[in-house]
């Protein structure tokens, strides 16, 4: 596992049961518990306003979020190129030859049933697996044998579907992590706190907080991470994420577990971030939600595109009607 890697942190495959990373143990730590002042654990809700006062603007938090990063694609034009992708794991095909594009400025829906390889693909164009055989190209340069910090750097970032927070630490340093990736400060530079070092680390934390602001946890900035709800912890996940300034954000079923007013909400979020200069993959099995939000879906089939198009042209194919089990469309979740 690199150390180097907060857009990948303990990447690997995502199989086994749904965790919720809120599972905590307050009879691990009593002596905290019964620390004057109720304890390191007790919610405080900060304002931001108090903390910087401009972001008490949400114009200000609007701009210090945006994309800033030189994409040499156009709006429009293939950002990732997914060729002709086959993904074995011993006897299983869990890719078979699967091609797609993304294009700068969309969201793109990557959905599929259960076990279609949604993840594996997110896997095979992060760096956490390699392709057997074809090419992902990203922003013009072949993904090759790039390593996942890498591929971090080169702007692809990534949420999980079991969420994956430094439980420990506050949702502030959780974000402030993800900025360091993209921090230009040599090891020595940071050693002696140089003045350009100090000036990225303040930099650093304006923006994890604009950025917890933008996601909706400005005012759970100080408490550790477990400590968050489960949606919370989710939004944190993706301020984190967007912490390396990708060029592309990839989150993969972000919105499971949530109840309908809260997937909603996410999804204006996802839009949000899209109508600031991100590009955005959302990997999601409810077909409605997607429908609402994306620009354009890919689906997947036991590994294979059996569509590719306009929401509307992909969930009226016959062919995925079909791959959801003929389940009505308003039934699909
Ligand atoms: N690391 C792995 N080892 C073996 N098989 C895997 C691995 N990861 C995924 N698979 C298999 O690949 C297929 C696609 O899985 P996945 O990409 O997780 O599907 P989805 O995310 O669409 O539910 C499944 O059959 C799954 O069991
Ligand atoms: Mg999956």
């Amino acid at each position: 596992m690199s150390s180097h890697d907060p857009g990948g942190i303990g990447a690997g495959a995502e199989h086994g049961e749904p965790f919720r990373a809120t599972e905590t143990s307050f009879d691990k730590q009593p002596r905290e518990a019964e620390m004057p002042g109720g304890g390191v654990d007790e919610p405080v809700s900060v304002d931001v306003a108090d903390v910087h006062p401009s972001l008490a603007d949400p114009t200000v938090v609007a701009q210090m979020v945006a994309a800033k990063r030189d994409v040499r694609a156009q709006v429009g034009e293939p950002l990732l190129q997914m060729q002709d992708v086959t993904l074995k794991f011993g006897g299983l095909t869990a890719l078979d030859s699967v091609t797609f594009d993304i294009r700068r400025g969309e969201i793109l829906g990557l959905i599929g049933p259960n076990g279609a390889g949604k993840t594996t693909c997110f896997n095979a164009l992060t760096g956490v697996y390699r392709p057997t055989s074809g090419e992902v190209l990203f922003d013009g340069a072949s993904l090759g044998k790039r390593k996942r910090h890498q591929i971090t750097q080169m702007g692809i970032a990534r949420t999980f579907q079991n969420i994956r927070l430094f439980n420990e630490m506050t949702a502030l340093e959780n974000v402030v992590v993800g900025t360091d990736a993209r921090h230009r400060t040599s090891v020595p530079g940071a050693l002696f706190r140089s003045r350009r070092h100090r000036h990225e680390e303040r930099e650093g934390m304006d923006r994890a907080m604009a950025l917890l602001e933008f996601v909706g946890v400005g005012g759970r900035a100080t408490d550790k991470a477990r400590n968050l709800s489960y949606g919370d912890q989710r939004r944190l996940e993706i301020a984190r994420a967007l912490a390396t300034e990708p060029k592309l954000l990839c989150l993969d079923e972000p919105a499971a577990g949530f109840n309908p007013a809260e997937k909603e909400s996410l999804m204006d979020l996802i839009r949000q971030i899209r109508d600031d200069g991100y590009t955005v993959l959302l990997i999601e099995h409810d077909m409605r939600l997607v429908r609402g939000v994306t620009d354009r879906i890919v689906v997947l089939e036991f590994g294979r595109v059996i569509a590719d198009g306009t929401p509307e042209q992909v969930t009226t194919d016959p062919a995925v009607i079909a791959a959801y089990l003929g389940v009505p469309d308003d039934a699909i979740a």
